[in-house]
């Protein structure tokens, strides 16, 4: 038994902050639930002059990397500076060094997560990753332990903050995107390269550790479709509130026989449902076990604090496995390495769900039935058309909303229907439509 456990820390922004700040003002507590305390001994960051509220002890913010790595108290690091290369470096150059790893990094997870994983069982050392996936949300912990009983049935959730709080403002505030993007960014939610919250990129990450965790397989990314909000407008935002839905982008996984269907891209949800409920930075993560039925996850999916928090969960969870020399018992892929099997992603063509089209079209007389007859010759069955405009002669809306219909014959009737050039004056915005959790 170790009497301190001491922590280095590599990237002082955002979410170190809040780590540190989590740290330093909950020790007692912590040191409490730990039995021992944990002690901040070295943090590293490329800027050591920007005054981030903290109060440090002298000597414990350097740049010096090397000097951090290499100090051989140091039992726990945690890695907060992102990216791709340096980050996975120093995951495995300090468990090369017997260090446990903790981090929030859910792209390098998501895309080199096989080797970070590999690494941590040659190691024999533990990784934490709560705070990769919604924030301060336990839902890491949920599908490796909590639910661990269950086959899961499905993982239907809002997994980004920086865009629900873009959606939230343009449905709520009638904001514009590039108002609300720059809020979110200045409040710290949005990633360094906001196109990957933007563009789905960052669900896709999360919704790829998730579904690694949830169902024993490693996960390629390029296998999971991928669309984004960048098409979204407020128009759609406001048709979408007529039929009494709402716009979310959600990351949807499911299991089929063999095959598990993994998709991120803007959706529509009755308003009525839990997660139209979620607003703002918060997410949200409906998972639905075999046995236990429906759990919901919900909490702030982004920030200093909130995600510090869950960092600090797995510093604390580390800390506990070192005091009881239990490193390594419960696996960081949730099922051993050697009881993982890969699992097919179910290519999108075979997906069946309900449509919202909105074709830009000229108002003239026969356009509605043009389109209807390419749609009807695919066997795409429409529901219901909102078409407001008078403008003769003009470009207009028509919206319409299909009944439940396959992929593969939406986009060939959309290929159609976009070449229509007499009538149609740009490609047509597509959302899916989600009918329940299940
Ligand atoms: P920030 O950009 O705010 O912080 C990263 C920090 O690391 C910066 O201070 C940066 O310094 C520093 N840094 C970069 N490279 C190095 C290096 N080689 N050596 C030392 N320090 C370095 O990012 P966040 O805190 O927002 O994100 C950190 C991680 O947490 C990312 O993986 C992100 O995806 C993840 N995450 C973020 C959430 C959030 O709400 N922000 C939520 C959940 C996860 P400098 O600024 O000088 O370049
Ligand atoms: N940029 C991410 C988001 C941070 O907005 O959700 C949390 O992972």
């Amino acid at each position: 038994m170790k009497s301190q456990i001491n922590i280095g820390l590599v990237g002082l922004g955002t979410v170190g902050t809040g780590t540190a700040k989590i740290l330093l003002e909950n020790r007692d507590v912590i040191a409490r639930r730990v039995g021992v305390p944990l002690e901040l001994k070295r943090i590293v960051d490329l800027d050591v002059t920007t005054d981030r509220g903290l109060t440090l002890p002298s000597g414990v913010l350097s740049s010096d990397l090397p000097g951090l790595l290499n100090d051989p108290s140091i039992d726990i690091i945690i890695e907060l500076i992102g990216g791709y290369d340096t980050a996975k470096r120093v995951m495995l150059d300090a468990m090369a060094q017997g260090k446990h790893i903790v981090t929030a990094n859910k792209a390098l997870l998501a895309v080199h997560g096989e080797d970070v994983f590999a690494a941590a069982a040659r190691a024999g050392v533990d990784v934490g990753f709560e705070a990769s996936v919604g924030g301060g949300i336990p839902i890491i912990r949920s599908l490796t332990e909590g639910l661990a009983a269950n086959r899961c049935v499905s993982i239907v959730g809002i997994m980004n903050g920086t865009a629900n709080y873009i959606l939230t403002q343009m449905l709520k505030e009638n904001q514009e995107f590039e108002e609300s993007l720059a809020q979110a960014q200045a409040a710290g939610y949005a990633e360094a390269d906001p196109t990957f919250d933007i563009q789905g990129i960052d669900s896709l990450h999360k919704l790829a550790i998730m579904v690694s965790l949830a169902y024993g397989t490693p996960v390629n990314v390029k296998d999971v479709f991928t669309e984004g909000i960048q098409k979204v407008t407020s128009l759609d935002i406001q048709y979408a509130s007529e039929f009494g839905m709402v716009v979310k982008l959600l990351g949807i996984a499911r299991l089929h026989e063999g095959a598990v269907e993994a998709r991120v891209h803007p959706t529509l949800i009755d308003n009525h449902s839990p997660l139209a409920q979620v607003n703002g930075v918060y997410n949200a993560i409906h998972v639905v076990g075999d046995a236990v039925g429906d759990v919901m996850l919900y909490g702030q999916g982004a920030g200093a604090l909130p995600t510090g928090s869950a960092v600090v969960s797995d510093v604390i969870d580390i800390a506990r496995n070192i005091q009881r020399q239990a490193s390594g018992r419960v696996p960081p892929t949730s099922f051993p390495l050697d009881q993982r099997t890969p699992i097919r992603i179910r290519p999108m063509e075979e997906l069946t769900t309900r449509y919202y089209l909105r074709c830009m079209v000229l108002d003239q007389p026969g356009v509605l039935s043009k389109i209807a007859g390419v749609l009807g010759h695919h066997g795409i069955s429409i529901m219901s058309v909102i078409q407001q405009g008078r403008q003769k002669g003009q470009t207009v809306p028509l919206i319409i909303m299909t009944h439940r219909a396959s992929e593969r014959s939406v986009q060939t009737a959309l290929q159609e229907i976009n070449q229509m050039s007499s009538v149609v004056s740009q490609p047509t915005t597509l959302i899916r439509v989600e009918d329940d959790g299940r």
